[in-house]
Parts: structure tokens; sequence; C-alpha cells
């Protein structure tokens, strides 16, 4: 496995895989990696081939994170992640510093950025408003980098990638979006860098979420209902773990990502809980 600390390294590697016609797949991240990661490896080995290339790379992005958030306190461990690429079978390992993802140049501070004005605005967006376009600048930047031919996301980021497919098909990135299953813990929390965040009692309360997407799931099958409804019987099943603060529920449409007025089968929902200053998101179809 290679393992690429530079800018011009990478863009190096992508020229000659470009040339020799090789097909890239680039799984972006963050890293502190964990299974869920790793599935989204195995798929974009499936789609590289054999002879192909899966690059994945690892940044904790500054500009994705508010003010307030846990920017400084995101999990690092690079050595642990590069042991568990090699494992995975990652080819390249993209581990960029901040210094030449954001250079300043004749003393004028990074300046450019890509932001995706329609999607971007809501549920995730209404929270963190700043979020997507640090997402949508890094991974953009990441693309032009690497030259993907698919770019491997999971769904337990819903929004996200129906965002960054959104980038790409306005900026005519020639790169096709794939996303992945969210990867569960047995108990069914989505795995998550941030539950290692969770204090013991906090992490059993944590089941809360996926417990909601499986309430509205057998709601809305049995019998659809107002949107409004479910939200509130959400809401009623959070409030009961005495650890755990909901930011917000959605029901929305899977193409517009717009909330819908009924909670009907093919709808879906996302929420994002608080246990104390660790806020962890999950979505599921229902
Ligand atoms: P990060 O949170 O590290 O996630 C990297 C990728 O892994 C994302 O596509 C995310 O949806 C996926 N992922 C995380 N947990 C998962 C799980 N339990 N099952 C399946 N996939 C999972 O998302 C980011 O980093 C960043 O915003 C990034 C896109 C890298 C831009 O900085």
């Amino acid at each position: 496995m290679k393992v690429v600390r530079s800018v011009a390294g990478m863009t190096r590697q992508a020229l000659v895989w470009r040339r020799a016609g090789a097909t890239v797949a680039l799984v972006p991240t963050m890293g502190a990696l964990h299974p869920g990661h790793i599935s989204l490896v195995s798929q974009a080995r499936r789609l590289a081939g054999p002879d192909g290339a899966v690059v994945l790379s690892i940044y904790v992005n500054p500009t994705q994170f508010g003010e307030n958030e846990d920017f400084a306190a995101y999990p690092r461990d690079l050595k642990a992640d590069r042991g568990l690429c090699r494992l995975a079978g990652v080819d390249l390992l993209f581990a960029p510093s901040d210094r030449d993802m954001y250079p300043r140049s004749n003393e004028i501070p990074y300046s450019s950025f890509v932001a995706e004005e329609n999607l971007s605005q809501l549920m995730e967006g209404a929270s963190r408003p700043t979020h997507f376009r640090g997402v949508t600048t890094v991974v953009a930047k990441l693309f032009n980098l690497t030259l993907p031919d698919f770019a491997i996301l999971g769904a337990k980021d819903f929004q996200q990638a129906a965002i960054i497919r959104k980038m790409a098909r306005d900026l005519n990135f020639p790169v096709k979006i794939v996303v992945a299953d969210t990867f569960r813990e047995p108990d069914g929390l989505a795995m998550s860098s941030r539950n290692r965040y969770l204090t013991p009692e906090q992490r059993t309360q944590a089941t809360v979420l996926h417990r909601s997407i499986l309430l509205a799931r057998s709601q809305a099958r049995s019998n659809p209902l107002p949107a409004a409804d479910l939200k509130a019987r959400i809401a009623d099943l959070v409030a009961a773990e005495p650890l755990a603060r909901l930011d917000y529920a959605e029901i929305f449409d899977p193409h517009t990502l717009r909330p819908v007025p009924m909670a009907k089968r093919g709808s879906r929902l996302a929420l994002a809980v608080f246990f104390g200053k660790t806020r962890l998101i999950d979505n599921g179809v229902l």
C-alpha cells in the first residue's frame, strides 16, 4: 500500500493511473476508521476491479466544522488507520496536511469554495449552516486530486451523499457516486467515529436513533400517517432517554430531500440526537 502525504504526490499518481487507463475508486473519510468505512472499501474494490486502484483519503477537514464543533477533539489515529487500510486492501492512502489542502499563496489565505445551494440548506444544513459548503469544497478538491471514476459514500450520511451527487452533476465531474448501506453495531447503532465519545450510559441510550427508524418504518408501512404525528411519536421515544436531546427529526422525499406531509412507505426519516456534546445522526427508508 502506498501512503501519499502531499497534494503534489497525489496529483502525480492520479495522472499515472489516468494515462494507464486504470479505474480509480475513491473512499473519502476523516479517519478514525471503523467497519462502516471498511465496507466502503470492499465496494470500491468491486467497482475498481483487481487491476484498478482503490484510494482512501483521510483528512479531518476544518472547513466543514462549525465554530463550536469537535474539530480539535475529532479522533485522529493515522497509525491504526494505516493498518486497517492495509488489511482492507487499499492501494493508496492519501492523508494530506492542512497546509497542503488549504494553502496561503502570496500571503493571501485560501479563498475558493464550492457550495451546493439547494439541498444544503435542509436538515443537517439547517442545524449546521456552514457544514456542507466545507464538505463540497473538500470533496471537489479530492475529486480533482484523485481523478476517480467512482466515489463511494455511505447512506449513513444520506444528505451528504445526495449533495455530493448533485455537485458532481452540476459541475460536470466525470465521477459516478455510489452509495453503500449503513453498517451497524449488533444493537442497531450506526457505526460512527463519534461513537467513541459516548459514555457507557449514553452508548446504551444511543440505540434510540435506530429504534426511531424501526418505529417509523413499521408505522408508515402498516398505516400511512401525517408526518407531524410520526415526528411527535419519535420525539416522545427520544425524550424517554434521559441523556438524549433531539436536535431534529424529519420525514422527507428521498429525491428532493423536502419534507413530506404524509409518512408512507418509501419516504425517509433522518434524525440528529445530542448526547451531551456528542451529536449523532442516522436515517433510514420507511
Ligand atoms: P466520515 O464521517 O469519516 O465518513 C466517511 C464515509 O464513510 C462517508 O461517506 C460516510 O457516510 C461513510 N460512513 C460513515 N459511517 C458509516 C457506516 N456506519 N456505514 C456506512 N458508511 C459509513 O463523511 C465524512 O467523513 C466527510 O464529510 C467527508 C465526506 C470525508 C468529507 O470530509
